[in-house]
Parts: structure tokens; C-alpha cells; sequence
């Protein structure tokens, strides 16, 4: 039996936040409806951020009410504050996700506040969800390159997830945001994370623009870790993170994954086929 890695897929999220065209509802929710045949176990579906900062996500409440659930998947949403967490849960999504930075800038720049700042809004975020019994994953944005500050210290990357641990997050989620790592920093940056959490409890969340993201995940791989955030058709960025292009191609990732032995559960038929809807959603009908 081959070891099973986990792809937690982010193409209708990630890949499509930073999209110029807006893209209509429909075709959104059928993206997930094709990703929820695929074999995902969880799919992160929409953002309940502010429609100022990022309109694409503005029909999150629409999106979820529209989607067929399937059996065994986690449907997850991003909540910036409560505002988001209330529609989150008005809209039922079977987990949320809290998202800081190692970076200062960014953490501005992309939440109008310090990282201090919005730890403490995400505190009672993750303290609403405890009590109402939805799981919380969170993010840390920047953990080896910041376009605003260069070099991030992995000590900065490890105070934000310990941070997200002691808030209850069973997962933590290191992001490449802008794609600029290298798999020697991958590698010095879980030397000093792995410290405040188990391999088992961290993902790797890399954006492949400067095409070496599946080099990083070898070199997450070699550190433990055995779940990746990947959106199919290779999609997306952030659009407060300048030169952020899309995460890993979810195609390429269980390509690569499969050729080194991993089993992902994925149905490469059905995953070719939203890599193509995903691209064809850019440029519209
Ligand atoms: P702010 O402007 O400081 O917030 O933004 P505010 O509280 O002053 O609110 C401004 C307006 O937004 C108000 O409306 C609020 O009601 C509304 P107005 O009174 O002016 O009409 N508002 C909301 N509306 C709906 N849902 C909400 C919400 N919150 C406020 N939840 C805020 C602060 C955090 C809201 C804003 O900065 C924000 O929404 N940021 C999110 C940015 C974002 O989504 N970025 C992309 C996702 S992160 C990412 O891609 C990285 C990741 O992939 C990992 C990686 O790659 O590293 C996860
Ligand atoms: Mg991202």
C-alpha cells in the first residue's frame, strides 16, 4: 500500500479571488460541484471577506447555498473577522480558516492591520467556532519571501503558528504567497516551525511562480509533512501580494505526487476536466 497524501484543493478560492473577470455564480458553484467528484476530502469553497477588498468572493453566501454537498467532504471558507464568521456559519460551512502573516506589510496590506492586531481579531473567531463546533484551519502568509520586506526569519513564522495552535487551529497552513521560496528555505523555515507543531498538523500552501513549487514540496515531504493546498489549473493569487501568481497546479501536484509513489485519491479524469473549466472561467464564454 503507498502512503496517501493529502491535496486540499483551493482553485475556487485562491484560484479564483484574484480573477479580473467577475466571474458569475453558476459557473463557480459547478466548479465545485465537478471538484466534489474528484476525491477531494476538502475543498475550499469561497471567502467571507469584505466585498471591498475583494469582490470576487462577494457571492460567498450564494456560492454555498448553491453547491451539492457530498458526503465525507469539508467545505471551507476564509473569515477575516466575526462578520465573516457569521456568515460562514449562516451559510454552513463545514470548517473556516483564520489567515495571518509572518510579514508586517502584508499582514497590512492585506487585513488593514498589524500581525498583533489580527491575532487578537481572529482570538474570538476561533473561540465562536469552538463553541459552535466548527473546525478552524489557519494560515501564515510569507513564510520564507515577502515582496515588502525580502528575507522573512523563520522565527517570525514560528511565533504566528504557535499563535494559531494556542487558538485552537488543527491545522496550519505555510504559504508561499508569492512563489519566490526555494526548497533550502522550505526546509530552514520547517527546521524551526516543526518546533511548535507536529509535521502532521502543517501543510504546504505554495504558489508556483517562479516554478519551483513542487521542488518545495519534495523538501516539505522530507520534513513530514503530507497535506498540500493546490488549485487545479494552476489559478489565482493574492490580489494584496505583489507578484502573486497561482498556487501549484492541483493537476501537477498529483502528477509528481503519483510518479514518487504517493497515493492522492484523486480521479485524474475529473481533475483534467476542472483544470479546464478553471482555465476556461478566466476568459469567459
Ligand atoms: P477594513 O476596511 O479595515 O474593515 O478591512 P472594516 O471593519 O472597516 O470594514 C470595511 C467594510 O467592509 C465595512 O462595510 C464592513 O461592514 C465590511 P461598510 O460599513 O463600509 O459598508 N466588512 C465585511 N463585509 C463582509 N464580510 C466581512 C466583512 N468585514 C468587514 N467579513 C478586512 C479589514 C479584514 C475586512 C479586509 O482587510 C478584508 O476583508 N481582507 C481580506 C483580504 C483577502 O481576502 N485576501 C485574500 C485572501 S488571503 C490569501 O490569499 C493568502 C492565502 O492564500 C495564503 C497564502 O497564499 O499565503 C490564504
Ligand atoms: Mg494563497
Amino acid at each position: 500500500m503507498s502512503e496517501t497524501v493529502e491535496i486540499f484543493e483551493m482553485g475556487p478560492r485562491d484560484g479564483l479571488q484574484n480573477e479580473k473577470r467577475l466571474i458569475p455564480t453558476a459557473e463557480k458553484i459547478a466548479l465545485v460541484d465537478l471538484l466534489s467528484t474528484a476525491g477531494f476530502r476538502r475543498i475550499e469553497v469561497t471567502s467571507f471577506v469584505s466585498p471591498k477588498w475583494v469582490p470576487q468572493m462577494s457571492d460567498a453566501a450564494e456560492v454555498m447555498a448553491g453547491i451539492t454537498r457530498a458526503p465525507g467532504i469539508s467545505y471551507a471558507v476564509l473569515t477575516p473577522n466575526l462578520k465573516g464568521y457569521e456568515g460562514a456559519k449562516a451559510a454552513k460551512a463545514s470548517e473556516i480558516a483564520i489567515f495571518a502573516s509572518a510579514s508586517e506589510a502584508f499582514s497590512k496590506a492585506n487585513l488593514n492591520a498589524t500581525i498583533a492586531e489580527s491575532l487578537e481579531r481572529f482570538a474570538p473567531v476561533a473561540e465562536a467556532a469552538r463553541a459552535d463546533g466548527i473546525p478552524v484551519r489557519g494560515y501564515v502568509s510569507m513564510v520564507t519571501d515577502s515582496p515588502f520586506e525580502g528575507d522573512v526569519p523563520p522565527a517570525d513564522v514560528a511565533r504566528v503558528v504557535a499563535a494559531l495552535r494556542d487558538m485552537g487551529c488543527y491545522e496550519v497552513s505555510l504559504g508561499d504567497t508569492i512563489g519566490q521560496a526555494t526548497p533550502e528555505k522550505i526546509d530552514a523555515m520547517l527546521a524551526v516551525v516543526l518546533d511548535e507543531m507536529p509535521a502532521a498538523q502543517l501543510a504546504g500552501h505554495y504558489h508556483d511562480t517562479a516554478g519551483r513549487a513542487l521542488q518545495n514540496i519534495d523538501a516539505s515531504l522530507a520534513r513530514g509533512l503530507r497535506v498540500f493546498d493546490a488549485a487545479v489549473g494552476g489559478l489565482g493569487g493574492c490580489p494584496y501580494a505583489p507578484g502573486a501568481k497561482g498556487n501549484v497546479a492541483t493537476e501537477l501536484v498529483a502528477n509528481h505526487l503519483a510518479a514518487r509513489g504517493f497515493d492522492t485519491g484523486l480521479n485524474m479524469t475529473v481533475i483534467d476536466q476542472a483544470a479546464n473549466m478553471a482555465r476556461a472561467m478566466r476568459v469567459g464564454p
